[in-house]
């Protein structure tokens, strides 16, 4: 009792809050389910959940460049191969995007390479400036290893795109592409699909 002898209110939770508690629960116990379910099944199917569009054949110096990938904590950043992080870009299906002589010279000088300031690769304090000081023969071989990781033909990491003729694609270009473009650039399409628009 209070000093008025009103009976003291308890703060009972209204009907609405009640079920707004009881929505967002019921939110984090389904995605839980969920994601343990999904984990399961990654971890016990023999073919991935996503359709594959990027794939690699490793020679023996790729394997090397591979092995030198994984100590030098790339994947911390990157991700290639179904492993790492989104930190940078993907490195999966780049050797269908760039060159070897590209890479390498990306790994040793990469605003040079890339024309431009760049975030984590270059000089100290940068995070990543240790790539460019690894051995040369290291840089040669994780280049190597990198031009290995091909995209297919039309996927979403690949300059090339998809076989044969897309109405899908003729209707975006028509609908979007100014007219002026037509007399600036070749539609890739149209150029030898043989060099892969590799640089
Ligand atoms: C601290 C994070 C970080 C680490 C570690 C790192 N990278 Fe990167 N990487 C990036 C970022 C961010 C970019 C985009 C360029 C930039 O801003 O530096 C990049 C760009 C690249 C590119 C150019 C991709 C393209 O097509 O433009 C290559 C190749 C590459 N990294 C390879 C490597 C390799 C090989 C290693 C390990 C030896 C490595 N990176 C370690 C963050 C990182």
């Amino acid at each position: 009792m209070t000093k008025n002898n009103q009976p003291t209110k308890k703060h009972l939770l209204k009907t609405g809050e009640k079920l707004l508690f009881i929505v967002a629960g019921a939110f984090i116990i389904l995605a839980g389910i969920a994601f343990g379910i999904m984990q399961y099944e990654m971890s016990t199917r023999d073919k991935p959940i996503f359709e594959q569009h990027t794939h690699f054949d490793l020679t023996e110096t790729g394997k090397r460049g591979s092995q030198i990938y994984r100590r030098q904590a790339c994947s911390e950043c990157h991700r290639a191969m179904a492993e790492g992080t989104n930190m940078g870009n993907s490195l999966d299906g780049i050797g269908s995007r760039r060159s070897v002589t590209w890479l390498e010279n990306f790994l040793l000088e990469p605003e040079k390479t890339y024309g431009d300031v760049t975030m984590d690769h270059g000089k100290s304090p940068k995070q990543a400036y240790y790539v460019a000081l690894l051995p040369k023969q290291d840089i040669h071989d994780l280049a190597v290893f990198l031009s290995e990781l091909r995209s297919d033909q039309g996927s979403s990491s690949s300059p090339v795109p998809p076989k044969g003729e897309s109405p899908f694609i003729d209707s975006m270009v028509k609908t979007w592409a100014p007219n002026t473009w037509k007399e600036k650039y070749t539609d890739i399409r149209d150029k030898k699909a043989s060099s892969e628009g590799v640089k």
